[in-house]
């Protein structure tokens, strides 16, 4: 007999004389004659109620049920008696596979997202986590789809990379080098050509520059895979290992790229509100009771987009104090992004057009902007509760800039030297950004920490699991 998901049970249109289900033990209520059992197996939210009758031969392997313990039934599925289920099961022969006793850690609910991080093993049976996994892969789904049906072409860029794509620093290094021991040179440094590789390789922090040869060749491509970032942040919003999406446009310019990325976050947002019903209503109830209201709000409207100049003067404008005041050339902080989306324009905003020497090397300077004040083709779009959520900009295509821009972030040219061939051979204007797969999920789901949206989470000092 085939297995039936607990999803597909629950969502009979008529009785079943015989069907088999598997799945973990979330509670069991004996009853004079009778156990109930609720069973799970994460095809969804829901469990599907078992009713065991006393009388059963199996019914000694009832009492070795307990929560958590994994099991195996057979039997009719009926209409319910019971409230608030369509549909139950009765059982005819039931199986014991696994038992847990009472130091199963998932006994009753009410544990600390804290301590469900730290038997991150077992979290994803229980109602949240099990939701959020769902819906992180079906937004992984809807990503694809979005780009594939806009006929994109998904580019695999690679993890292990010699090249730094922020020119930021913040990567991890890679190496077989024996630490205690490495090889040197004869001035006495170490040797770096005795590594695997032959040279200094560490874990990529974006994939954009591999995407740009890409998008010079195919026209439309996006990278979706892991991402490292070996920043000290010790915040709810900053993870070791990300997963980033980075659609990559050729022939494109800013003003395409921030449409491009209002489209594909309303997309994500649609498409999660039409598969994950069950699960979004869970997240409204326990985590974020304003949720739906604020998805269906992303979606009514279009997006702000106001200058990075502009920002600033509605920042110093507001009459609020900030942790860092902030002038013309400053980074915006977290504060002056939530402030932004949350209290000022109340809906999700596009900053563009930032100060050259704080944005990434390869963005391309802004023709026509005041003297003194450099801007280059840089958009963040920010989002309610959480803040940035995108990063991307138009890149310089144009080679004398390109080499300046590299030159003003201190950056050696050999070190990019296909990068600058793009420009030297058939140059296009093109653009692209990167989208936080975690943050969308965050955004999604009501979540407040990164660390509860990725299955095993990487953070300065924990790598458990
Ligand atoms: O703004 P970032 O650093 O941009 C890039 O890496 C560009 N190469 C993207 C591009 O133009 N192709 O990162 C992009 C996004 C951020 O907006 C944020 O959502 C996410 O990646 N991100 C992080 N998410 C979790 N933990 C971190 N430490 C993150 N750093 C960036
Ligand atoms: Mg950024």
């Amino acid at each position: 007999m085939q297995r039936t998901l607990v999803k597909d049970a629950l969502n009979a249109t008529a009785p079943n004389d015989a069907i088999l289900l598997q799945g973990w033990v979330r509670t069991r209520r004996d009853a004079k004659g009778f156990s109930f059992i609720e069973l799970n197996d994460g095809s969804c939210l829901k469990g599907l109620q078992i009713i065991v009758d006393a009388a059963l031969p199996d019914y000694a392997q009832v009492t070795k049920a307990n929560t958590g313990a994994s099991i195996e039934v057979r039997g009719k599925l009926v209409a319910s008696q019971g409230q608030g289920q369509k549909w139950e099961v009765v059982a005819e022969k039931f199986i014991v596979l696994g038992e847990a006793d009472a130091t199963y850690p998932l006994q009753k609910k009410g544990h600390t997202m804290e301590f469900l991080r730290e038997i991150a093993h077992l979290r994803p049976r229980s109602n949240l986590f099990g939701a959020v996994f769902r819906v992180r892969s079906r937004l992984a789904y809807a990503v694809h789809q979005f780009f594939q049906e806009k006929g994109f072409y998904y580019v695999h860029t690679p993890i292990v990379t010699a090249s730094d794509a922020e020119g930021a620093g913040d990567m991890f290094r890679v190496t077989t080098l024996d630490l205690a021991n490495p090889p040197k040179t004869e001035q006495g440094d170490i040797d770096n050509a005795k590594d695997f590789f032959g040279r200094k390789t560490f874990l990529t922090v974006s994939g954009q520059l591999e995407a740009e040869i890409f998008a010079c060749a195919l026209s439309n491509v996006y990278t979706f895979g892991p991402t490292f970032r070996a920043e000290n942040s010790h915040t709810s919003r900053h993870a070791s290992e990300f997963w980033m999406i980075e659609p990559e446009v050729a022939f494109c310019d800013l003003n395409g790229n921030m449409d491009l990325a209002e489209e594909f976050v309303k997309h994500l947002i649609r498409d999660i509100r039409a598969h994950c019903a069950g699960d979004l209503e869970f997240f409204a109830k326990f985590v974020d009771k304003e949720l739906l209201t604020h998805l269906d709000f992303v979606l009514d409207k279009p997006f702000v987009r106001c200058s990075y100049t502009e920002a600033v003067e509605i920042l110093n404008r507001s009459g609020k104090t900030w942790e860092h005041p902030v002038a013309w050339g400053d980074n915006l902080q977290s504060e002056h992004e939530r402030y932004l989306t949350e209290e000022h324009f109340k809906c999700p905003v596009t900053v563009y057009n930032y100060p050259r020497a704080i944005k990434a090397f390869y963005m391309r300077q802004t023709d026509g902007c005041a003297a003194g004040r450099e801007t280059v083709a840089a958009m963040d779009l920010l989002v309610p509760g959480i803040g940035e959520i995108i990063g991307g900009s138009q890149r310089e295509e144009r080679l004398d800039q390109l080499r300046a821009g590299m030159a003003l972030h201190h950056l050696e040219e050999k070190n990019y030297w296909w990068y600058l061939d793009l420009r030297r051979y058939g140059t296009v204007p093109h653009a692209g950004f990167g989208l936080g797969f975690e943050r969308m999920l965050m955004f999604v789901t009501g979540v407040a920490n990164i660390r509860d949206v990725i299955p095993f989470a990487r953070t300065p000092g924990t790598a458990e699991f």
